[in-house]
């Protein structure tokens, strides 16, 4: 993760978002990173979509005084995404981090796209592993930009810088 949760932190602390939305909670390095400059911030929260593990530790590294500005949802994010997304109505940060397949990549992309705020923030993990997000990006009619050649963490501002 190393980099990428402190690029996390960092987008977290510029955007000061009220409603954050990751698939993929895991350890849960990511969404310490994320609750902590919430905590800073002072406001938002995060809803995480993670398969329920043997021993219920979905976000284990994620200090417990923290979790007052976390929900987590146990269940595989086809099931439990969109469902989620209507009740939260919008979010301004969507992380996908979950089941790296071209099909549950795509998936989850054109479902949460639609429910992103404008002007804030699409992030995907991994996104060199397949042309998910470069065929996502092409059926939803997005500029994209390729800035590495092997683009590890994938990112979209909805309709621009605002
Ligand atoms: C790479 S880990 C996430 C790491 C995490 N972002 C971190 O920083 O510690 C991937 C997680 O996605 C979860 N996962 C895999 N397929 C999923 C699916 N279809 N729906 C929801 N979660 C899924 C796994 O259970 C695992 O916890």
């Amino acid at each position: 993760m190393g980099d990428e949760a402190d690029i996390l932190y960092v987008l977290t602390r510029l955007l000061k978002p009220q409603q954050i939305l990751e698939t993929g909670v895991g350890a849960g390095v990511s969404s310490a990173y994320m609750l902590q400059a919430l905590h800073i911030n002072g406001a938002g929260r995060l809803t995480s979509i993670d398969l329920p593990d043997e021993g219920g530790l979905s976000g284990w590294a994620i200090p417990a005084e923290l979790h007052k500005h976390w929900d987590l949802y146990l269940g595989p994010s086809s099931e439990l995404l969109e469902k989620v997304l209507n009740e939260l109505t919008s979010i301004d940060i969507f992380l996908h981090d979950s089941d790296h397949s071209y099909g549950n990549m795509m998936y989850e992309f054109m479902t949460a796209w639609p429910f992103i705020r404008s002007g804030k923030l699409f992030l995907a993990h991994d996104v060199g592993r397949n042309d998910a997000l470069f065929d996502f990006c092409k059926a939803a009619g997005i500029p994209w930009t390729r800035v590495r050649t092997y683009p590890v963490l994938g990112g979209i501002r909805k309709n621009g810088v605002q």
